[in-house]
């Protein structure tokens, strides 16, 4: 859905902030992933509102967008970072992240991985298994440092969101589980070069419902006075990230107040905690639009329209994956009858599609299409499979705009192979 103020039509042409689309695309050409900063701004302004009486270190979720002039916005705001690989932790420095608010997760760190993040000095680990924190220890101890670790624990709740997002039940690879974590963190205590400091969760993503919130914080709070009791200290309760939005007309943003109610409430007798969120998705999802031209329209002779434009699956993977809904609307608005279409684009696989069976206005050959909310898991989940180039990608502030990654060669296709 295009959001306001920042995404709009003026007289029939689709601008971000004040600037039309189809004047940036005469620069920089299609396919482009387009960025709002106000609305990156905004975002953040609004989750920060909700928790102004907590204290909450929050870290950007890199993996959502890992332009480093996006994570640089939320840098600037004070946010940290959420980092899940070396390269995501090579980017977040870039970004001009402050080493002490990274924060890293992920199920198979590798040694590299590991002594990279030692290293650099990250605020902590949050780790996922028993041999990992033995690894972490070995090599914390080999470089002569104390690593401070979190261990993230699988609540065992279900996100009730879709099974690919879901983190937090029984069968999915993510955490420890509650039993297990008590005899890892006792484990823990006794590592000399391993420092406890938190807790970490997360539950799944895309919530729209965060009911499943309250259920899953009122299991970390009873744990964390469970540690309390065996002397173990937890500073920081992670509650990782997850907050849904609207893809769709019908749905609406969750109510962040009660979002930060459900978080904070169970922890009121533990006034030592701060809490790190790790969102992703709700800071950059609906900044995002990426545009595209169509290439052509070809109709079969069962009724069946194609509207073949030139970004697809290896650009948003989202709608093949997961079978997102991504509202796709004209950059210059014709008012012409709607046909129902298939949006496709020039992947040599069937599952290779924005839309299917929608109903968007009628388009011709060049025409400019925004598909909208594209700015989570669009770019950087984005593959040169069938060599084509990478989207470029465009920062807008007000009325200027940066192109932030410049468009691709053949030979940047080819960077790397001997
Ligand atoms: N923290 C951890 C440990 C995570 O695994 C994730 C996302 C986040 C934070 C950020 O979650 P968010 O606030 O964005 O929900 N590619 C999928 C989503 C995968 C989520 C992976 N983990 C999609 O396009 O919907």
């Amino acid at each position: 859905m295009i959001l306001e103020p920042y995404i709009y039509y003026k007289e029939n042409q689709l601008m971000m902030e004040e600037l039309k689309i189809e004047d940036i695309m005469k620069e920089t050409g299609t396919p482009a992933y387009l960025y709002s900063k106000g609305s990156l701004l905004n975002q953040l302004k609004q989750l920060k509102e909700a928790f102004q009486n907590s204290n909450v270190l929050f870290c950007y979720s890199l993996k959502v967008c890992h332009n480093i002039n996006i994570a640089n916005v939320f840098v600037n705001e004070g946010c940290g970072i959420d980092i899940v690989s070396g390269g995501e932790l090579y980017r977040a420095l870039k970004a001009g992240a402050d080493p002490k608010k990274i924060v890293y997760s992920g199920v198979a760190k590798t040694s590299k991985e590991i002594k990279e993040a030692i290293e650099a000095d990250i605020l902590m680990f949050n780790v996922e298994s028993e041999q990992e924190l033995m690894r972490i220890n070995s090599i914390a101890a080999s470089m002569n440092k104390k690593v401070s670790i979190s261990l993230r624990i699988n609540p065992g709740v279900d996100a009730k969101t879709h099974p690919y997002i879901t983190t937090g039940m029984k069968e999915n690879k993510f955490g420890i589980d509650c039993e297990m974590g008590l005899e890892i963190y006792k484990s823990a205590m006794q590592m000399e070069n391993i420092n406890i400091c938190g807790i970490d969760l997360h539950i799944g993503s895309q919530l729209l419902d965060i009911t499943p919130y309250g259920e899953a914080m009122k299991v970390v709070a009873d744990y964390v006075r469970t540690l309390k009791s065996m002397n173990i200290p937890i500073k920081y309760v992670d509650i990782g990230g997850g907050i849904g939005i609207p893809y769709t007309a019908d749905k609406s943003t969750p109510d962040l107040l009660e979002y930060a109610r459900l978080i904070t409430e169970p922890f009121k007798d533990l006034s030592e905690i701060t809490f790190i969120l790790e969102p992703g998705r709700f800071l950059t999802a609906q900044a995002g639009l990426l545009i595209t031209e169509v290439q052509y329209i070809k109709d079969n002779s069962y009724g069946k329209r194609f509207v073949i434009v030139d970004t697809g699956m290896h650009h948003l993977i989202r709608p093949s994956l997961y079978q997102a809904y991504h509202e796709i609307i004209p950059v210059i608005k014709k008012e012409k009858q709607k046909n129902k279409v298939d949006v496709v684009g020039p992947i040599c696989e069937s599952s290779d599609f924005l839309a299917k069976d929608r109903l968007i206005e009628e388009a011709k050959q060049g025409d400019l299409l925004a598909v909208t909310d594209a700015g989570a898991y669009g770019m950087s989940m984005a593959s040169h499979y069938n060599s084509h180039e990478l989207p470029v990608e465009v920062l807008v502030s007000k009325d200027a705009y940066k192109i932030i990654k410049k468009r691709e060669t053949y030979v940047d296709l080819l960077q790397g192979e001997l």
